[in-house]
Order: C-alpha cells, then sequence, then structure tokens
C-alpha cells in the first residue's frame, strides 16, 4: 500500500471517507470474528452505558425507540465520555475501531487505556496549545505522567468532520490510523496487556460507535 502500511486497515472507499452514520466499521476482510470475550458493537442509544448486558449485536426497541443499522434510523450518539470495558485485557490483534464527529471548537479529545487508575496508552489531539494543533500521547503511571510523544507527522482532525480512528495492539506497541491511513505508533510501556481493561473516550466529539474484533 502506498502509505507503507497493509494488512489491517481497511481499503478506502472509492476516493472517499465514507459517509456516517451508519458506516459499519466491522467488516475486516479476514476477521474471524468478535475478540473472545469482548462486548462487541457499542452502538445505540444514550444511556447504553457500562458493561455489556444482553443488548449485543443491533440495538433493538430500547426505550427512545429504534435506532441502529437495519432499520433505517441513524443511530443516536453514544454518550461522552465513554467506556469500554474490554474483559479479557488488551490481545496482540486486537483492532478498536471509533467514529465519531468533531465537535465544533474543540479544545481536546482523548483516548485511555486504562489498568487501574494508571494509563497504559493516552491518545490526545489538542486542538489549540498555543495556536497549534498537536496530538499527544503518553502513559500516566502512579498519578505521573511519562514522557510525552509528540511525533504524529500530521493532524488528521477537523472541527466539525467525521472520522475514524482505528488503535491496533500488535506485539509490543500501538498502532494508530485515523481514517484509513497510518497515523502513528506507540510502544508498550505497560507489558500487562491483559490487565488494560478499559477503554475510556471523553473530550470535544460526538461519538457514533466503538466497535472490537480481531484480526
Ligand atoms: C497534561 C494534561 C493531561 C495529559 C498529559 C499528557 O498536561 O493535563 O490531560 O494530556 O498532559 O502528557
Amino acid at each position: 500500500m502506498s502509505d507503507g502500511f497493509s494488512g489491517w486497515n481497511q481499503p478506502p472507499g472509492p476516493g472517499a471517507f465514507p459517509p456516517y452514520p451508519g458506516y459499519p466499521g466491522a467488516g475486516y476482510p479476514g476477521a474471524p470474528g468478535p475478540y473472545p470475550g469482548a462486548p462487541g458493537p457499542h452502538h445505540g442509544p444514550p444511556g447504553h452505558h457500562g458493561p455489556p448486558g444482553p443488548h449485543h449485536g443491533p440495538p433493538g426497541p430500547y426505550p427512545g425507540g429504534p435506532a441502529g443499522p437495519y432499520s433505517g434510523t441513524p443511530s443516536a450518539p453514544l454518550k461522552v465520555p465513554y467506556d469500554l470495558p474490554l474483559p479479557s485485557g488488551l490481545v496482540p490483534r486486537l483492532l478498536i475501531t471509533i467514529t465519531g464527529t468533531i465537535n465544533p471548537n474543540p479544545n481536546r479529545f482523548s483516548l485511555d487505556f486504562k489498568r487501574g487508575q494508571d494509563i497504559a496508552f493516552h491518545f490526545n489531539p489538542r486542538f489549540n496549545e498555543d495556536h497549534k494543533r498537536v496530538i499527544v500521547c503518553n502513559s500516566m503511571i502512579n498519578n505521573n505522567w511519562g514522557k510525552e510523544e509528540r511525533t504524529a507527522p500530521r493532524f488528521p482532525f477537523e472541527p466539525g468532520s467525521p472520522f475514524k480512528l482505528q488503535v491496533l495492539c500488535e506485539g509490543d506497541h500501538f498502532k494508530v490510523a485515523a481514517n484509513d491511513a497510518h497515523l502513528l505508533q506507540f510502544n508498550f510501556r505497560e507489558k500487562r496487556l491483559n490487565e488494560v481493561t478499559k477503554l475510556c473516550i471523553a473530550g470535544d466529539i460526538t461519538l457514533t460507535s466503538v466497535l472490537t474484533s480481531m484480526i
């Protein structure tokens, strides 16, 4: 692939970033199926938040009315901050796909992969840090932030625009793609992957879907 990056990323649609909402996002060619023990698609009305219950798969007629991929009605956004439980922790080949829209006049948003109160991986796009846009990656251990990594070669987020973020857990690093193009890697600092059991998504975005799969 032209971005030097193949095998896990979905090919972009012909000439365009696919429309939202309703973009499936889960159709990884060759994906063997859901992450064992993982909650699967999170795509539903506000309030459907927290540990997965019986409401797996396409949302049904929850209070608030039917919504989802088969109803012809756009799903309601997920509540932000949003916590995704990762019951088995992280494991190589686990792919997390997040779709949403950047709010108008954003300041920042973040993904936090957490081991208890520690943050194994903090991914933090900032829209106005001294009038510059920057992506900050870091970890937080025992309440102390580590060394920031600010090496992303571009800033792929625009106020008011939809985005797709994919985080792939590999053997010794996370790989992040935005809108189907590789963005950055973050080497593991926390090695106890199985204890990283929560993803927290927060900040100035509207969240459409959060999906896990194994590739
Ligand atoms: C701090 C900020 C935190 C986090 C951290 C990353 O300045 O308050 O929210 O982004 O930087 O190094």
